[in-house]
């Protein structure tokens, strides 16, 4: 193991940086990472072991203790617990004669569940050493369970299983308008850099990541605040150095476009990536690449090979001076990483934890210098931009939302997949497209999103209305409101990072006080305690996560109340319940102002 250890070390360069590649490749071999190689590498990389231990803690696909050779993982999505997700994880349990969450006796093999690992649109799912099963069934399953007894390696299990489809439906004016490589980067070039920021700026670009902040106005800070010492750091001055990151973490359940898009258009996604370097005067740019996506690994370096190949990528590209390249990071298994400082943190070699901001990464990011993170479509279609002007782009869509947005539908249609629709399709239009009917409700935006129930389908996918990062899950009538939000409730506990008490304690609160009121044994009260807790967790989280982990119970309260109402005990001495005052009380008491001393109450008694 000596040997080993030394040797991945090694080829990261012995980088605290590059701790998650060395952890992955340790776990890859091992199934665990042993105490011995945490010793060693802590010599290696001459930090303390605890910093390596607090890291592998951290990220769900690290372990101190054994997991199984083969380690089968099972994603948890609604969207495969609607494909049979349950019955399918139970069989596999049986027939492999392991529980979930546990490691045969012989240590062949373990099972356990993973929140969504962006297969939803070929279901059920899991992963097996990393890599994706998709449409699992009972035969799937029982060739799965004889190659496994079998000891078969994975490079000789049949390639069906492993088949992942692009699912490519609906396409629109970036899916059609596609770059041949260097195209975008040569009209850059020819234009010249602050012309090419203006076109960005004039197209009306704002990220597709969910917050959509202004991709234009992003580049141009990141340009400026290192040039302008924007937070009185003389420090960003003497240092040009700049960064750009592609989040491709896509952990929201029901995203999948990003997927596509790197499977499909990677050299588009580059390309952009290199424009924006050229732009801001970056060298070095990362593609933050989520672990469940390990099986796009190779072919993005590949892909990155050919770049550098063709003069797009390295020293001096296209003859113009410009020196940048990019490099893969894989992440490990953590939803917060895909919040942008969380992901800095973690491209640093630490835990996921978000930072405080201000001072945002424009200014202050990988390494505390001023960095540009942007999500895998905004790339593409900055790339697009570059090529066909900003007129081109802000033709299309509405007022406030310029271009168009690529979704990954699922859930109950007949065509789940990628679709790409003008900003300002209505609800109604996207719902006929892929084949869905007796719709109950979509969550629009992941389970951070919006419940929009079947009385709302004349509403916008609009920054103005429904904001979406490209979650859109399908319910019809047959589904259970109750089950999708303890579905989403759980979720939201399991990745909360733990670092600031209202998220950590507050959510797995939601998930118990939910739980009650589901299996029948909560009353009025408990409603009014469910709504103060939302509030509470919402308005005192430290970052996003903990800020929206509460929009499913609140979005489906406000739109199917009777739904609660009808779980609740009745108590003959609680005359009359009455829903709506007990909400406006919750309403009340949520705004008072001793919330941290409520939570440390709480905290303590648990
Ligand atoms: C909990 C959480 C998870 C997030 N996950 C992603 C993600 O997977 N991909 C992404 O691009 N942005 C994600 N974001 C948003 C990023 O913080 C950031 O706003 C985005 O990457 C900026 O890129 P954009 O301007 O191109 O949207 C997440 C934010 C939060 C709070
Ligand atoms: S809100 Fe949740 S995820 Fe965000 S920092 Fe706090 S504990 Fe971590």
């Amino acid at each position: 193991m000596r040997q080993f250890i030394q040797d991945i070390a090694e080829k990261n360069h012995n980088q605290i940086t590059r701790l998650l590649q060395i952890l992955r490749a340790i776990q890859s071999r091992y199934h665990y990472v042993p105490q011995d190689a945490i010793e060693q590498l802590a010599g290696l990389l001459h930090v303390p072991r605890t910093r390596i231990i607090s890291v592998v803690e951290f990220y769900s696909f690290f372990h101190l203790t054994p997991r199984g050779r083969y380690e089968l993982l099972i994603s948890d999505s609604i969207t495969d617990h609607m494909l049979g997700k349950k019955d399918l994880s139970d069989y596999l349990a049986h027939k492999l004669n392991v529980a979930v969450g546990e490691v045969r006796e012989d240590g062949q093999v373990s099972l356990d569940n993973t929140s969504c690992i962006g297969l939803c649109d070929q279901g059920s799912a899991g992963l097996v050493n990393g890599y994706p099963l998709t449409r699992l069934d009972r035969p799937r399953i029982d060739c799965i369970v004889d190659l496994i007894n079998q000891q078969k390696p994975l490079n000789e299990w049949p390639s069906e299983l492993f088949q992942v489809n692009d699912n490519l439906i609906k396409f629109g004016l970036l899916l059609n308008h596609t770059i041949v490589p260097g195209e975008a980067l040569k009209e850059t070039f020819k234009r010249g850099l602050q012309e090419t920021l203006a076109e960005i700026n004039q197209s009306g670009l704002r990220g597709r990541g969910g917050a959509g902040y202004s991709t234009g106005l992003k580049w141009h800070l990141c340009y400026e605040g290192s040039q302008a010492d924007a937070f009185g750091d003389v420090d960003a001055q003497k240092q040009p150095q700049r960064y750009v990151i592609c989040n491709a973490d896509e952990g929201e359940p029901g995203t999948f476009k990003d997927r596509v898009l790197l499977n499909r258009y990677a050299h588009q996604v580059l390309e952009g990536m290199t424009i924006c370097a050229a732009i801001i005067g970056a060298t070095q740019g990362f593609l933050y690449l989520r672990g469940e996506y390990l099986f796009l690994y190779d072919k993005l370096q590949t892909i990155l090979d050919e770049r550098r190949q063709a003069g797009l990528l390295g020293n001096n590209i296209m003859g113009q001076g410009l020196d940048f390249d990019i490099e893969i990071h894989l992440g490990a298994g953590a939803y917060i990483c895909g919040e942008e400082s969380a992901l800095i943190e973690s491209l640093e070699g630490n835990p996921g934890i978000p930072r405080n901001r201000p001072p945002y990464p424009v200014t202050h990011g990988y390494l505390g210098k001023p960095t540009v993170v942007n999500n895998v479509e905004t790339f593409l279609a900055a790339a697009a931009i570059a090529v066909r002007g900003g007129e081109w782009f802000a033709n299309v869509g509405t007022e406030k939302s310029k271009g168009t947005k690529i979704l990954s539908i699922s859930g109950d249609c007949l065509h789940p997949g990628i679709y790409e629709y003008p900003f300002g399709t209505t609800i109604l239009s996207i719902v006929k497209d892929c084949g869905a009917s007796d719709v109950m409700g979509i969550q629009v935006g992941g389970p951070s999103g919006t419940f929009v129930s079947n009385r709302e389908f004349d509403r916008k996918m609009a920054f103005e209305d429904l904001a979406t990062g490209g979650s859109f899950i399908i319910f019809n009538n047959s589904r259970n409101i109750l089950d999708i939000v303890n579905n989403f409730t759980h979720f939201f506990a399991h990745e909360s990072c733990g670092f600031c008490t209202p998220c950590r304690v507050g959510t797995s609160l939601l998930k118990k006080q939910l739980d009650k009121i589901i299996e029948g044994y909560g009353s009025a009260g408990d409603v009014v305690a469910l709504v103060e807790l939302c509030q509470l967790i919402k308005s005192h989280s430290h970052c996003g996560l903990g800020q929206t982990a509460t929009n499913p119970v609140l979005t489906t309260l406000e739109r199917y109340p009777e739904l609660y109402q009808s779980r609740l005990k009745e108590i003959s001495y609680e005359p009359g319940f009455d829903l709506d005052g007990a909400l406006e009380t919750a309403r009340r008491l949520a705004r008072r102002n001793d919330a941290g001393a409520h939570l440390a109450q709480v905290e303590e008694a648990l």
